[in-house]
């Protein structure tokens, strides 16, 4: 169905813009140095915007806005691999094909943003796409939220009215939830919340502790049990992550899941998964589906690769009106993108055993663990993670330690990130679009890295 205007001049045109874009952003596709007499244009640019912004980047990077595949280019012309996708949404790599046609349908369309009192087809098409592929849970609706926190607590809204007056809340150690004033309590790291009064009543029980698999399930119900005890029917659910992604992807098991989800269900709990940097990235769409609790999950949130952020929930926890609102749904540029990337997903080879998810998992662990035996033994620790998301441990784990590496890696051509606090993480979230010769560069360039640093 046409969206916006179309004609065939239209149609001509923009299949002609679409291809003269793709043609010049695969211009950008190796690693490069900056241009000569453009060596300082990054620092220019950031340090008029970190007085006016308040606060210094921990990069130092502006973009050009060009890039193709794992590729990103500076202003300074300099190209490096971008191996944290923004923290997430740029799952498909730079200038996807699917983006590039996402924003062309969208200039088509008479307005920017979609809201939520007169909306679009774009909303009403992913917001399908993303219920048919929950097809074996109990989810059925979907609501649009500005961001991952946001959709935090449009979830916590639901739980609350729904089991209103029981408005305490069980969350895991090590979880991050986001930024808004209900999410920075749900988060563990007390550092992100100084200064802020507690605005929601929220228990931490301890999360699958890879130092002690067999143990953990043990642990956790322990401490479950013991809440409860003391809270009688006050709790509205339990909420984590099943891949904790702040803490440096920190996963149980299967079997772990589901011996914590009886007891929620035993303990009359709604069970709430944060799914917003997970979704698309584990081996399933969903981590849930991923480890097969597709029976258990009332409520979940998602966002990041999305390209949009929301809630997904069941029957029984649709609210009452007036409770959730907002203007946005996002822009219709992006809630195009996010139903193709959603269906691109979906009906190419990316999950299962054989599919790219996995091959991109068993590429990195398995070159890292070889690493930390051999060549970069005492260098590189623990590697681990599930998917496109990808962590490893470098030195003797600390802050300091962990920045040095990240930061010369920055300078030796590959973006990452931290994540985690004792033990503190380097971490990927990889593109899809990694050829073989990308990954041999990459751990050539990880190499030359604990070679300069550790
Ligand atoms: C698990 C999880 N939940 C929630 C959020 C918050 O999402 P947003 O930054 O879009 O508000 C994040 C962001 O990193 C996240 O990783």
């Amino acid at each position: 169905m046409t969206i916006g205007v179309s004609n065939e001049e239209v149609l001509d045109l923009s299949n002609k813009l679409f291809s003269s874009i793709l043609l010049e952003q695969k211009k950008f596709m190796g690693l490069k140095g900056p241009d000569e007499g453009k060596e300082n244009m990054n620092e220019t640019i950031l340090k008029e915007y970190e007085q006016d912004k308040g606060r210094g980047f921990f990069f130092n990077y502006v973009s050009s806005g060009r890039g193709h595949g794992p590729f990103t280019e500076l202003v300074d012309g300099s190209i490096k691999y971008d191996l944290i996708g923004a923290i997430g949404p740029n799952l498909l790599g730079h200038s996807h094909p699917l983006y590039i046609k996402a924003h062309l349908e969208a200039a088509t369309s008479d307005v920017m943003m979609c809201g939520n009192l007169l909306t679009h087809q774009e909303p009403q098409q992913l917001t399908k796409e993303i219920l048919d592929s929950v097809k074996g849970s109990r989810l059925k609706h979907f609501w649009f939220s500005g961001s991952g926190s946001f959709a935090n607590d449009t979830a916590l809204k639901m739980l609350w009215q729904k089991k209103d007056p029981a408005h305490k809340l069980i969350a895991f150690q090590k979880a991050f939830a986001g930024r808004s004033i209900a999410t920075q309590d749900i988060t563990y790291n007390p550092d992100y919340r100084v200064g802020q009064p507690k605005s929601i009543d929220v228990d931490h029980v301890p999360h699958f502790d890879q130092n002690d698999p067999e143990g953990s399930l043990d642990k956790t119900l322990s401490a479950l049990n013991e809440l409860v005890k003391n809270n009688k029917d006050q709790y509205c659910a339990i909420m984590l992550e099943l891949i904790q992604g702040e803490a440096g992807f920190v996963y149980g098991t299967k079997e772990y899941y589901e011996g914590v989800f009886k007891w929620a269900k035993e303990n009359n709990l709604y069970i709430w998964v944060d799914e917003v940097q997970s979704f698309g990235r584990t081996t399933e769409l969903f981590a849930f589906q991923m480890f097969g609790l597709d029976e258990y999950v009332d409520i979940v949130t998602v966002g990041k690769a999305l390209q949009a952020c929301g809630t997904l929930f069941t029957e029984e926890l649709n609210p009452k009106p007036g409770l959730v609102a907002g203007t946005f749904n996002g822009s219709n540029a992006a809630l195009n993108a996010g139903r193709k990337v959603v269906n691109y997903l979906r009906e190419g080879n990316f999950y299962g055993e054989d599919g790219r998810m996995k091959y991109l998992e068993t590429q990195f662990l398995t070159r890292l663990s070889s690493l930390a035996k051999t060549t970069c033994k005492g260098k590189i620790g623990y590697a681990g993670g599930v998917g496109s998301m990808i962590s490893f441990e470098v030195g003797d784990s600390t802050k300091e330690t962990t920045t040095k590496f990240i930061k010369k890696l920055y300078e030796n051509g590959i973006i990452s990130f931290m994540a985690g606090k004792d033990p503190v993480r380097v971490r990927f979230l990889l593109p899809t679009c990694l050829t073989d010769e990308h990954i041999d560069e990459i751990f050539k360039i990880i190499v030359k890295t604990a070679d300069e640093v550790l």
